[in-house]
């Protein structure tokens, strides 16, 4: 469905974010394999978690879900999950075939993954040939789903180091080495999201500039109990609004602070933003804090090495920053860019030129020259969430109305965004 958005004199309000999509996968996983019944609130009703509540479902685990948002999930032990009767659909969730490819090969049920058009395009065998080391026997297609397990002996531990920086790697290799006989070592040359390792309780060691995290098959899987935080990366496109647009503040109130989440925060700082974080707490091992925004001028800056994995998924929304920002942006060392959900350097740029904003392309990144004022435009959300919520957010800023194709997108992460933009948007 194509979206109107048209230029916010201002913006204020105080804004209700889903919560964490990461920590809700992670909750979700754990508690079908832990010892015990998990009760988790505040499970979001995004497409991505909910495409792994169902994919658990398939594997013989009982959800219910008591109140919207309130889930328990029955845990029956890590060996307890069966092999589903069909083939498991991820949907558009890369963190979802990833992690139970993990666990399904640690079992070693025959089970086949699918995903829609745009996971059937992200690379799978980054995760295939660490398992096969580990002993099991995966095939994919051409590198890509569907990713078809069979049965295979108990799979050995390893030590693996990360080519590239990817949480979803690590998570599914610590995972499928709670199944693996010996010991399983992730190394991480680039420290990326910890979710996993945190939530888990898995030892970590860190060895000069690696970090080490080790998982065993006697490792305790303990049923969770847990309101979710709510989403930085959501957190991250209103972060944006409230520098660039006028008014203010924009208030979000309990949102994730984890540090190998929320780099957007310090460089949106060096950038000149004026970002309040107040009232920080902790829950279930994961930081968390209410944060308000003020309008600021931005100024250019450069961008790169090992922060990038820590704001990884915030990309798309800092070019539009970076768009309105005084001077040059550079951001490099980013080719996972290239393998999201769509190609989010090529789409960011190609948006970004489509509202006059000056704009180079680089493998791994982009530079920005900005400053000058956006002009509304028709902009591809290449069916991507992330891209057509930044997009959204260029929109309130730039001149007259914007136009973004299938908008309807922005569901796989936050269902209410178009409603949350609307409701902060004061039109003159
Ligand atoms: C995620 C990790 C990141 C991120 C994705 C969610 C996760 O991917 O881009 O949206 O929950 O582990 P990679 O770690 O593969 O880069």
């Amino acid at each position: 469905m194509d979206r109107a958005v048209t230029h916010a004199a201002s913006l204020s309000g105080t804004l209700s974010l889903p919560a964490d999509k990461s920590i809700a996968h992670r909750a979700a996983i754990l508690a079908a394999i832990a010892d015990g019944t998990s009760v988790i609130t505040n499970f979001p009703d995004a497409a991505d978690p909910r495409s792994t509540l169902a994919c658990l479902r398939q594997l013989g685990v009982r959800i219910v879900e008591e109140q919207p948002g309130k889930i328990a999930i029955v845990g029956q032990g890590r060996h307890a999950l069966a092999a589903p009767a069909s083939a498991v659909d991820c949907g558009n969730s890369g963190t979802t075939m990833r992690l139970l490819t993990g666990i399904l090969a640690g079992r070693g049920l025959r089970a086949t993954l699918v995903g829609d058009t745009s996971l059937s395009q992200r690379p799978m065998g980054r995760i295939a040939e660490p398992l096969r080391t580990m002993g099991a026997s995966i095939e994919l297609r051409s590198g890509h789903a569907p990713v078809n397990i069979f049965p295979n002996q108990s799979l050995r531990g390893i030590t693996y180091t990360l080519p590239v920086p990817s949480a979803q790697v690590k998570s599914c290799i610590l995972l499928a080495g709670l199944y693996a006989s010996g010991t399983t070592t992730v190394v991480e040359p680039v420290p990326s999201r910890d979710h996993t390792e945190r939530m888990l309780g898995l030892p970590v060691v860190e060895l000069d500039d690696l970090r080490l995290i080790v998982a065993r098959p006697a490792h305790a899987v303990a049923p969770i109990t847990m309101a979710l935080p709510r989403d930085f990366s959501a957190a991250a496109f209103f972060l944006v609004a409230g520098s660039i647009a006028g008014g203010g503040p924009l208030r979000m109130p309990g949102v994730g602070l984890n540090p190998t989440r929320s780099a957007l925060l310090a460089v949106l700082r060096e950038m000149g933003a004026d970002i309040r974080v107040s009232a920080q707490a902790n829950v279930g091992g994961e930081p968390i804090g209410d944060l308000e925004v003020h309008p600021a001028t931005l100024r250019g800056i450069s961008i790169g090495g090992d922060v990038i994995p820590n704001l990884i998924d915030e990309v798309p929304v800092l070019a539009v920053a970076a768009a309105c920002a005084k001077g040059r942006t550079s951001l490099t060392g980013a080719a996972e860019l290239r393998v999201k959900e769509c190609d989010r350097i090529h789409a960011t740029v190609t948006n970004l030129r489509a509202f006059g904003v000056d704009i180079e392309e680089y493998d791994d990144g982009f530079a920005v020259q900005g400053g000058k004022p956006l002009v509304g435009a028709r902009v591809d959300s290449f069916a991507d969430h992330r891209i057509a919520m930044a997009m959204g957010i260029a929109g309130l800023v730039a001149r007259g109305q914007t136009i973004i194709t299938q908008s309807e997108v922005a569901k796989v992460s936050f269902p209410q965004f178009w409603d949350t933009l609307n409701s902060i948007a004061i039109r003159a």
